[in-house]
């Protein structure tokens, strides 16, 4: 059957009850519990604004952290709603469950420019368990569904998963659309060349990204860790760097592919060395065949990393995913950081799909100057990878015949 997904705009929620999933798994301050990072937060007010305006009530939902199905204080949403309060400007009201009479008794109350956040979802075991009974309860607080959490959207969870099938009324929201659509049109017709540059630390984590990317990129770039077990796999001695030797196989089996395909896969051909990894630690610089045996490298080096820079300014089209070094300790950082400071002076399209490489964008006050820094970081190397993404699966509605 001809399927298609709906986005808000095409929804009439006029005095409707609107269940919006949000993706507020945002870090919290250790100690105080405040907000650290309310990017996610910002994110979906573009959502809740259209919602408001449009006449909706509005329930937000979101997990928070990973409580294992059990109330945890540590992971109460109530820090959350104050910071959306700040940012929107609304009242947001936070009930003590997210089922049952707590969140009813507020929706039946809600005043206009008021929200209700429920409780994390993952208080209730059932959330990751994907229960439809759980859903029906989350369900019967409803009348329409929209799905604005793209970070979660790799998770088959009731809220993202067996709660929008029951709800005849559903879409997506306004970032969860923004993502597919940038993130999905890197493997639909991306303007050429195409490059994608990968990093962190394990190959195991992109071993699906590299092979799904070599069917569609005109090079790939390597770094980080990931770059040493391929280093290693082409049979280059790296002295005591970060190998992951039960990997080698697999990136053996990439590069063999890359060859067939044509695609070139570049790998540094220098590196910041030290001996021991901390801040302090003298560095050198070394090449791919002058390894001391106790070296241990941590950054690519000063001429990978103009080349690398030099291919990212010159490409039309860059997927960005995974730093180039242990970029958390400032001297091991340059490499990143140069990717970083390519990605902002690229004209073509840029796109940065999570994790750690959004932090170092974002450190270095670039994030403005790239076409779209991802909100999902699991999420968007899952759709990279080309699998389907459950949150999205469920929000698909049979087209209406005309
Ligand atoms: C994320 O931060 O990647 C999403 O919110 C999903 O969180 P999870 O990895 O705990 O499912």
């Amino acid at each position: 059957m001809d399927m298609h997904i709906r986005d808000i705009r095409e929804m009439d929620l006029e005095g409707k009850r609107l269940f919006i999933r949000v993706d507020f798994n945002v870090p919290l301050d250790k100690k105080t519990g405040a907000v650290t990072d309310d990017t996610r937060i910002r994110a979906a007010l573009p959502t809740i604004q259209y919602a408001r305006k449009a006449g909706a009530r509005i329930i937000l939902a979101s997990h928070l952290g990973r409580p294992d199905g059990k109330v945890d204080p540590k992971y109460s949403m109530v820090p959350v709603g104050a910071r959306l309060a700040e940012l929107s400007g609304l009242e947001v009201l936070v009930p003590d469950d997210c089922i049952g009479e707590g969140p009813k008794n507020l929706l039946q109350n809600l005043r206009d420019g008021q929200v209700i956040l429920l409780e994390n979802l993952r208080f209730h075991a059932e959330e990751e368990a994907n229960d439809d009974g759980f859903a029906r309860q989350l369900a019967a607080l409803c009348d329409a569904y929209v799905n604005d959490a793209f970070g979660a959207a790799h998770r088959a969870h009731a809220s993202v998963d067996a709660l929008p099938r029951m709800v005849r009324d559903r879409g997506a929201g306004l970032l969860m659309k923004k993502e597919v659509d940038i993130l999905g049109g890197l493997l639909g017709e991306p303007k050429r060349p195409f490059i994608a540059v990968l990093g962190g630390a394990k190959v195991s984590d992109k071993i699906g990204v590299v092979d799904h990317l070599l069917s569609k990129v005109d090079a790939l770039i390597i770094g980080g860790a990931m770059a040493y077990t391929f280093l290693a796999a082409k049979g280059i001695e790296l002295g005591a760097s970060r190998v992951e030797a039960d990997k080698v196989g697999l990136a053996r089996r990439a590069l063999a592919k890359a060859e067939a395909r044509r695609v070139p896969i570049h790998l540094p051909t220098d590196h910041v060395v030290v001996t021991e990894v901390n801040e302090a630690a003298a560095t050198r610089i070394c090449g791919n065949d002058g390894f001391p045996a106790d070296g241990i490298a941590v950054d690519i080096g000063p001429g990978t990393a103009d080349y690398y820079a030099t291919l990212v300014r010159q490409a039309a089209t860059v997927f960005w995913n995974g730093p180039m070094g242990i970029f958390e300790m400032a001297p091991f950082a340059t490499g990143t950081r140069r990717v970083a400071q390519a990605m902002a002076d690229c004209e073509g399209t840029t796109v940065i799909g999570g994790g750690d490489s959004v932090a170092a964008i974002q450190q270095m006050g670039l994030a403005d100057r790239v076409t779209h820094v991802s909100t999902g970081g699991g999420a968007s190397l899952e759709l990279i990878e080309g699998r389907e993404l459950p949150g999205v699966e469920a929000l698909k509605l049979p087209k209406p015949v005309l």
